[in-house]
């Protein structure tokens, strides 16, 4: 173990086998820069994790390649991905702040989902072709799945107390180029943004009696969250879903394995099939090399990579914002309360002490349950046992990051806000009442509403 770290080692930190930068690449780095001196291990790390920490962020930065090449421990990217590295699509552990580069393209960090709707009571079914989600690029010999372009279309006008008038936005996917001919006739297409990623080894650790007593409570405003069941890619059991925009993942090192299957290509003992997403008809994608090795396990991401991604992500942590104006800020807590956020953004948690870590409070602004978010937000992408119209309450900590200075921001699971309070505007269904409570207040009230949730 300790010549494989060392390796290892040698190969995250020297960067010899990463190959240049390509635009995609560039864009994140980009925005990485500015971040990279944020992102920081959660102040109750254990001291001995450190090592593990940092090779962890080497692995997600790493930029994989193609099978076979001179280093099997770099290869077995594809044949179909989205992207080469988690970095690209969470730059520097962050969402992407715009939904467009430079030159008008969508960033990678976008990416499209497909569903089907299951029968009454089953979960929901990919695409028989296309699979889970589009994979825009492919290896050489290959072909990508589409391509993808997105024009924003405008949503409705929202006249706010006081005058103001909010015209909303959101995007419009174009696919084109399908190389395996159209989406089956049931299958609707959703686009999802890579969220940050800090923080969620604090949300792997709520106990599930806490988030089975929040769905069993009786809420007032018609709001009834629900947990999305999901199977447990090991064992199959049915367990609590807490990743994801649907919360179709239910633990953190299986959203990671996911995301080396589905985004990059690439097998895990979790998710073992080294041609990630490719479905049974997608022939030369099956029959193309890959990188599973005896040396790593018959996988192409061998366990201790794994693991110490995992560290990477169920340690990393952003910095709390600096509070200014706290009378403002005190203010705004008191009207999110007042406009009900609260009944779905859960404000804190007591985590009981686990190996190695002690107990502590957390205040992650969520419920992780399912709500209908009404007709303005739904996609009809069904996941799990989630609905084209419910989604995960997403936290809210650290959405001051997401803000930060005058900076763009992309909002909500499609990137499509601009801002806070468009984000607050597009909320409807069970969060309905809750945005007219906000429509309704004095603009003194909406600042300083706003000012608190920056002040997470
Ligand atoms: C092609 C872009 C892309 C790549 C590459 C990618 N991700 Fe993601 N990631 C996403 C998107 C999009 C989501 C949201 C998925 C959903 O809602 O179903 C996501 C979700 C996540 C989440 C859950 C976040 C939450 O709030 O619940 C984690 C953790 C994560 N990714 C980690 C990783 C890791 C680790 C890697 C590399 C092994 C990686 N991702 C690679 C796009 C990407
Ligand atoms: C019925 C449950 C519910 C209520 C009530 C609710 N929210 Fe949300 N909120 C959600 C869900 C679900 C999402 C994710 C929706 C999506 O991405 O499409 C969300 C997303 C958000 C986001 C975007 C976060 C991000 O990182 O993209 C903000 C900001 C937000 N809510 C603020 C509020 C505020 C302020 C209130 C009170 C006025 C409120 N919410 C009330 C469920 C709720």
């Amino acid at each position: 173990m300790r010549r494989f770290v060392a390796f290892l080692l040698g190969t995250c930190l020297a960067g010899t086998f990463v190959t240049p930068a390509g635009a995609e690449e560039q864009v994140a780095q980009r925005q990485e820069q500015s971040l990279r001196r944020a992102v920081q291990p959660d102040a109750q790390m254990p001291d001995g994790k450190r090592m593990d920490f940092d090779l962890g962020f080497g692995l997600f930065k790493r930029n994989w390649v193609a099978a076979p090449s001179s280093t099997q421990a770099v290869d077995g990217l594809g044949p179909l991905y989205n992207a080469r590295s988690c970095n690209v699509c969470h730059p520097g552990g962050a969402r992407p702040n715009a939904l467009l580069d430079k030159h008008g393209d969508p960033v990678p960090g976008l990416t499209v989902h497909l569903g089907q709707a299951g029968k009454a009571g089953e979960a929901a079914q990919p695409d028989p072709v296309y699979g889970e989600q589009v994979q825009t690029q492919a290896l050489p010999g290959q072909q990508p799945e589409a391509r993808l372009s997105l024009t924003m279309i405008d949503g409705p006008v929202i006249a706010l107390a006081g005058g103001e008038k909010v015209q909303l936005q959101r995007p419009e996917m174009q696919l084109s180029q399908l190389a395996f001919g159209d989406l089956a006739a049931d299958s609707h297409a959703g686009f999802r943004l890579a969220p940050a990623i800090h923080g969620l080894g604090l949300l792997d650790r709520i106990p599930d009696a806490e988030i089975l007593a929040q769905a069993k409570r009786a809420k007032a405003d018609g709001i009834a969250g629900r947990v999305n069941w999901v199977p447990d890619a090991i064992s199959g059991e049915n367990r609590i879903g807490r990743f994801g925009w649907k919360a179709v993942q239910p633990t953190l090192a299986q959203q990671d394995a996911h995301a080396f299957n589905v985004d990059i290509g690439m097998s895990t003992t979790v998710y073992p099939r080294p041609a990630g997403d490719c479905s049974t008809s997608q022939k030369d994608c099956l029959a193309a090399p890959n990188g599973n090795s005896p040396q790593f396990g018959n996988v192409e991401i061998a366990e201790p990579m794994r693991h110490l991604i995992d560290s990477f992500v169920s340690f990393a942590m952003l910095p709390p914002q600096r509070q200014r104006d706290i009378d403002r800020i005190v203010a705004g807590e008191k009207l999110f309360m007042a406009a009900g956020c609260h009944s779905c953004h859960r404000p804190s948690y007591d985590l009981p002490a686990t190996a190695g870590l002690p107990a502590r409070r957390i205040t992650p602004y969520t419920d992780l349950l399912l709500h209908d978010m009404g007709p303005g937000l739904a996609d009809g992408v069904a996941e799990g046992m989630a609905s084209g119209s419910e989604w995960r309450t997403q936290p809210l900590w650290r959405l001051g990051h997401a803000v930060a200075g005058d900076a763009p921001a992309a909002l909500l699971h499609d990137g499509r806000a601009r801002s806070i309070l468009e984000a607050v505007l597009w909320h409807g269904g069970e969060a309905a009442a809750a945005q007219q409570r906000v429509v309704a207040m004095s603009p003194d009230e909406r600042t300083s509403l706003i000012a608190f949730l920056r002040s997470l």
